[in-house]
């Protein structure tokens, strides 16, 4: 069994829904017995809320997904016990690293690595601010970027 942790800020907006289209992905393949997938947040400003309704109204949508993660705080035992740590951004990115325990365990990961177009952008944007278009987008390019990364897994 492999697993994975999807990291964004609030564990609202970007890191649920990624975690929900990998795992869409891992079902459409047959694969659940090979691989679990879970979602935290750098920051506490959301603990135990489910996802931005904006984000849940997207994804039942666009990719008829239920979202029911309730938001949680990345930490420091998640080095122990995941294999791949994939952080939506540069910024997260480097705040995951700063918890790193010398007996990591998990290989931390860009998302964005994963675009089918663009590989060398740093970051999913955060959609927090943003309008239905920023939401709409974010899913595509999850959805993209989700579906590219279980295929490496895959190998
Ligand atoms: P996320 O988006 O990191 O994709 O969940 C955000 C959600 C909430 C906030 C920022 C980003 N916030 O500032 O509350």
């Amino acid at each position: 069994m492999q697993s994975v942790l999807f990291v964004c800020l609030g564990n609202i907006c970007r890191s649920p829904l990624a975690e929900a289209l990998f795992l869409k992905h891992v079902n459409e393949q047959n694969l659940a017995y090979k691989f679990s997938a879970d979602s935290a947040g750098t920051a506490a400003y959301h603990l135990g809320e489910l996802a931005d309704k904006r984000t849940r109204a997207m994804a039942l949508k666009l990719s008829n997904l239920n979202l029911t993660h309730k938001a949680r705080q990345f930490k420091t035992n998640d080095f122990l016990t995941f294999n791949f740590i994939v952080a939506m951004d540069k910024t997260n990115f480097q705040n995951i690293m700063k918890l790193k325990p010398e007996n990591a365990k998990a290989k931390v990961l860009l998302m964005r690595h994963y675009d089918s177009m663009i590989q060398n952008e740093d970051a999913i944007p955060d959609p927090y601010y943003g309008n239905e278009n920023d939401f709409e987008k974010v899913h595509h390019m999850l959805n993209d970027c989700t579906k590219n990364f279980l295929k490496e897994l895959i190998g």
